[in-house]
């Protein structure tokens, strides 16, 4: 296991039963901040999704992945409803294209490498789908953000949903058509 997968793990697994009463005042402004985008979508992935804290402000049935077995558990004993996935978030067990919606809130910067779990969000994302995704400024700043999602194949649309966090909406990116398939077209 990595070393950083490993350190996150055991820190949110020790904090767990905690984690909700300690971050819902911090949590439900960066979710009230997409709420737009949240509640008419049908089902949702949410990468790093902890304890379920998303579930309170919405009625959509949500598939949460986290590394932290105790943060499912809590997750868990609040909602049977909800469908949980442990592993990490770099190597997402799920098919290409498979989800309209996925959330993220204050996790990505968790991560060992992460690029490599916005690229695979962008794995499981459908040429319509939403990405919905935050993290702390302190630890990546807006252009760190945007230089993250300029390599990946991504547009983001830039909200901070308090003075801490940054974020936006991401989605993929449309190529223009080129001159050869203007061509081929006309
Ligand atoms: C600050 S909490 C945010 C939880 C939730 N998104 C929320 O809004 O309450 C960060 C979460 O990221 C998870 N996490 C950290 N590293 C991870 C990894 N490599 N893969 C998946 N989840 C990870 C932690 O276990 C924790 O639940």
């Amino acid at each position: 296991m990595k070393k950083k997968q490993n350190k996150m793990r055991n820190l949110y697994d020790q904090t767990a039963d905690y984690y909700d009463n300690r971050y819902w005042p911090i949590q439900i402004k960066k979710y009230n901040e997409f709420l737009d985008v949240l509640t008419p979508e049908p089902l949702i992935l949410d990468v790093g999704g902890g304890s379920g804290l998303l579930k309170r402000v919405i009625n959509s049935p949500l598939v949460i992945f986290d590394v932290s077995i105790e943060m499912l558990r809590v997750g868990q004993e609040k909602y049977n409803s909800i469908n949980l996935i442990a592993g990490d978030a770099e190597s997402l067990p799920i098919r290409d294209r498979s989800f309209i919606l996925i959330t993220s809130f204050s996790m990505l910067p968790n991560l060992q490498n992460p690029l490599k779990g916005l690229l695979e969000m962008e794995r499981v994302m459908t040429p319509n789908s939403k990405l919905v995704l935050t993290v702390l400024d302190k630890k990546i700043s807006e252009l760190g953000l945007k230089g993250l999602t300029e390599q990946t194949n991504l547009d983001i649309e830039l909200r901070s949903p308090s003075i801490e966090d940054i974020g936006g909406i991401l989605t993929v990116r449309h190529k223009p058509l080129n001159s050869d398939n203007q061509e081929k077209m006309s």
